[in-house]
């Protein structure tokens, strides 16, 4: 039944990643992360989400892009013949619905990019990507569903444009948008980082952020864009308003 299942808390299959510890009868294992900033506010794990959310208690908010479960589509025309989308065909290939049940019992807010392949309670807060330059062989739009009781609300802005080899990579705009809907949010825990495009929107507006990425190769990729963003500039924690859209039609990749 719908949010009834619980996530085994046992201590998983772990060999493979290499940061997880035992710390004690009681806790079964606790997490160091993969990638810590030097201030402690960006925390990111090359690991199975489950196996970090295990360890954590509620967060104040998570924005993710999980799997949607459309793999097997991807195997017709252009997107069939191109081997970043064959690698899609087996991360993609089954939405995560109990996981995405377990994010949202443990946020107290909750952005879910592709919600509409999930079975999530009626929301009337979503998101909408208007995507601007849409292809006739893809989707005009895509949708996040929130946790939030407040309009539905859109974004219109282009795909693609950061030329990372994600294949699925949201722009950061959208992110920032994203992210910024949700207005003071001291973290942002993203379980499905992928490239770390969720990650980029918090560093730049001076949050807290938690990522988890399963895949080596994408996880690099994120640890090394947020990282050339903490570099670049933080913004002191608390700004007081939500950025508005033309703010971030401003913002250049
Ligand atoms: C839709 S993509 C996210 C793309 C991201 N928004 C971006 O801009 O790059 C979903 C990601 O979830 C990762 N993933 C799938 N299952 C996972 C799991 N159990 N734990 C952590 N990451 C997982 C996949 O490897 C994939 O990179």
């Amino acid at each position: 039944m719908l949010f009834e299942q619980r996530t085994s808390k046992t201590q998983p299959h772990v060999s493979y990643y290499y940061s997880v510890y035992r710390v004690g009868p009681g806790i079964n294992f606790r997490m160091k992360p993969t990638f810590e900033s030097k201030d402690g506010a960006v925390k990111l794990y090359l690991a199975n989400c489950l196996h970090v959310m295990a360890t954590m208690g509620r967060v104040s908010a998570t924005v993710t892009d999980p799997p949607y479960g459309l793999g097997k589509r991807m195997n017709g025309g252009t997107w069939g013949a191109c081997q970043k989308f064959a690698e899609m065909r087996e991360w993609d290939e089954v939405a995560p619905q109990a996981i995405v049940e377990e994010i949202v019992k443990m946020s107290e807010s909750c952005v879910i990019w592709g919600g509409n392949y999930f079975t999530l309670p009626p929301s009337r807060g979503w998101q909408i990507w208007d995507k601007q330059n849409a292809v006739k062989t893809m989707a005009d739009c895509e949708m996040a569903w929130t946790s939030e009781d407040k309009n539905t609300k859109r974004y219109s802005g282009p795909v693609g444009g950061h030329g990372t080899k994600h294949p699925t990579e949201k722009p950061i705009g959208l992110m920032l948008w994203s992210v910024s809907q949700l207005g003071q949010k001291e973290t942002i825990f993203d379980p499905f980082m992928g490239s770390g495009t969720t990650g980029v929107a918090p560093v730049r507006l001076g949050r807290k952020f938690i990522g988890v990425e399963i895949n080596p190769d994408y996880y690099e990729i994120a640890e090394e864009r947020i990282k050339r963003e903490l570099d670049q500039f933080r913004l002191p924690l608390n700004i007081e308003q939500p950025l508005i859209q033309a703010d971030f039609m401003a913002i250049k990749p």
